[in-house]
């Protein structure tokens, strides 16, 4: 069974793309069948995993019917994308066909089958794009600065959860939130996480054990076209995605087997 994710949360910054990316390719690595859908009109998840952006079709020309969502997606190394562009940032006026809210879930009903797992990175804000990201969706991650958590938004993020699952996806579940940027170091953490707990009770969810270090790697790895996971594997925020990838993959797609360098570099070197 397909399973769809949408990374989200309507503050920009926090890490959507990067983790949407992480999870395509981490995925990827162990053997799924992995399409990534960027709903984000500032295009960064296909860059992010080195597609070469302004070339080919977009989510846009098939969320209007001018082109089959077969005909944008595009495959990268790690997996399929189906990208995005600034065109896209018209849709919350352009798309006014009745019941916009499926028109992604429709489009991806014809591929859906050929994958494992398709990811969704949406743009920082709660609109048309968001929910149609979480009606096509059974689960949501929600990556969070682990420096300014707050509970600020969390009850307009909750609200928008609620309505698509009262009036279009009853499945639609928040898997957990993330963890990112964060700096095992400070004496903040502590505050850090009671503050994580609160934000995933009021949506109904849990906290990912793993949390996401901050890393110059990660910043870095978007312009050589990948992601910190293949860029540097042995890094700390590598080895941290590999365990939402675990959380995710479950035991469908194990994680491949370390060798005793990566294993050894990892133990002593983070
Ligand atoms: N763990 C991390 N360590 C260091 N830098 C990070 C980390 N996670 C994300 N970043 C950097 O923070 C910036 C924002 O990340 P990203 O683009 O993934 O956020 P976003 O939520 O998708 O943003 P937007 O809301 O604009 O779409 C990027 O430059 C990214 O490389
Ligand atoms: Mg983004």
């Amino acid at each position: 069974m397909t399973q769809i994710i949408t990374v989200t949360n309507q503050k920009g910054g926090v890490g959507k793309t990067t983790t949407a990316a992480a999870l395509v390719c981490g995925l990827s690595q162990r053997g799924a069948r992995v399409l990534g859908v960027d709903l984000d009109p500032q295009g960064n998840l296909g860059f992010n995993l080195g597609l070469d952006i302004g070339s080919g079709s977009t989510v846009y020309d098939v969320l209007k019917g001018t082109c089959t969502i077969e005909d944008a997606i595009q495959s990268t190394e790690y997996g399929d994308v189906l990208p995005s562009d600034i065109m896209l940032s018209a849709a919350e006026v352009e798309f006014t066909v009745p019941r916009r809210e499926f028109m992604l879930d429709q489009q991806l009903s014809a591929v859906r089958s050929r994958y494992d797992f398709v990811i969704i990175d949406t743009p920082p804000a709660l609109n048309i794009l968001t929910v149609n990201a979480y009606v096509a969706s059974s689960g949501l991650i929600v990556p969070m600065e682990a420096e300014v958590l707050s509970l600020v938004g969390v009850t307009q993020l909750q609200e928008t959860i609620e309505t698509v699952r009262d009036s279009f996806n009853p499945h639609l579940k928040v898997i957990g939130i993330l963890i990112n940027k964060y700096n095992g170091r400070l004496t903040l953490s502590k505050d850090i996480l009671e503050l994580a707990q609160d934000v995933a009770e009021q949506l109904g969810s849990r906290v990912f054990q793993a949390k996401i270090h901050r890393g110059v790697g990660v910043a870095m790895a978007p312009a050589h076209g990948q992601t910190v996971l293949t860029y540097q594997p042995d890094s700390r925020p590598a080895q941290d995605f590999q365990e939402i990838v675990d959380a995710v993959a479950g035991e469908r797609f194990p994680r491949p087997k370390q060798t005793f360098r990566q294993k050894y570099i990892s133990k002593f070197f983070n």
